[in-house]
């Protein structure tokens, strides 16, 4: 009988894998084949980081090294066989144990990604990354016509979990379900909680994000949220958003000054080694906002 080891049932839920003998739940290495290579891991690291560590490509864009795996995408399908069964299974949270053989170049895997990939432009026909992904594997004449006539978004849920997970400001959710799904703020008006840090757009890998500065006011879209800036320090331009400075401050130990600096001064303070004097006094040694 197969026994599941203390923290497996995570993996196996999240997966739905086979996950291994009891003997195998004690090893701390195992062995495993990658198209073809036999090596020896630390039993459960993700198949993904594996890969890429041998150099062998696999396109993603769910995927964040800083983030839980979340199997949105399926991209990153590859194909895996044990004991003699085979299947496809999405490499970001597959974990490594022993004896799977994977390989990630088979007419099956390059198959299930051209299909994701037809389905990620029928829900973002508008998203230029998944269209360059579409030029690279030569998916000319993709079957599916576009779902909506414009959108960027493919629910990836990279925002969502930044926002949440490393940022802790859980300020965009998902709302609703099936093809109404989509990110938006917390009832759909401007999200409190949101603290202007751009994390949610600079992890966003189709752009869906856009971060407006006007003035003294960033507008975040598509989350209806606006926030207030603050003048820089120094030469008093929008600089920083007011919410963002004490989301800092309780960040950083108390020592670290955290500044209102446009990024223009934070780059001259940073030429001049460190030294640029603030308007309220003091010189600052630390990272600014
Ligand atoms: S807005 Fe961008 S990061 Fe967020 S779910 Fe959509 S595609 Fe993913
Ligand atoms: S990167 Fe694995 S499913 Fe998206």
């Amino acid at each position: 009988m197969v026994r599941i080891a203390a923290g497996q049932e995570t993996c196996r839920a999240a997966t739905g894998y086979e996950i291994g003998s009891n003997e195998e739940a004690q090893m701390p290495r195992v062995k495993t084949t990658i198209n073809g290579q036999e090596i020896e891991v630390e039993r459960d690291r993700w198949a993904l980081d594996v890969i890429r560590e041998m150099g062998i490509e696999v396109p993603t864009l769910c995927h964040h090294p800083a983030l839980a795996p979340y199997g949105a995408c399926r991209l990153c399908v590859v194909e895996v066989t044990k004991r003699g069964s085979t299947w496809l299974a999405t490499s970001c949270d597959l974990p490594i144990r022993e004896g799977l053989s994977i390989r990630t170049d088979t007419e099956a895997v390059h198959r299930a990604r051209r299909t994701a990939l037809e389905l990620l432009l029928a829900e973002a026909p508008e998203a230029e990354e998944i269209r360059r992904l579409a030029r690279q594997m030569g998916l000319e004449h993709p079957r599916f016509a576009p779902r909506v006539e414009e959108g960027k978004c493919i629910l990836c849920g990279l925002c969502v979990r930044v926002c949440r997970d490393l940022i802790g400001a859980s300020a965009i959710c998902f709302a609703d379900r099936a093809t109404d799904r989509q990110v938006t703020s917390p009832f759909d008006v401007n999200a409190e909680a949101c603290v202007g840090c751009m994390a949610c757009a600079a992890v966003c890998p189709t752009g869906a994000i856009e971060v407006v500065d006007d003035g003294y006011v960033r507008r975040i879209d598509p989350f209806s949220t606006e926030l207030e800036l603050l003048p820089c320090e120094v030469c008093g331009k929008p600089a920083v958003p007011a919410k963002l400075l004490p989301y800092l401050r309780a960040k950083v130990p108390d020592h670290v000054p955290v500044r209102a600096l446009c990024p223009a001064c934070r780059r001259a303070e940073a030429a001049a080694g460190l030294s640029v004097p603030s308007r309220t006094g003091g010189v600052s040694t630390a990272p600014t906002p």
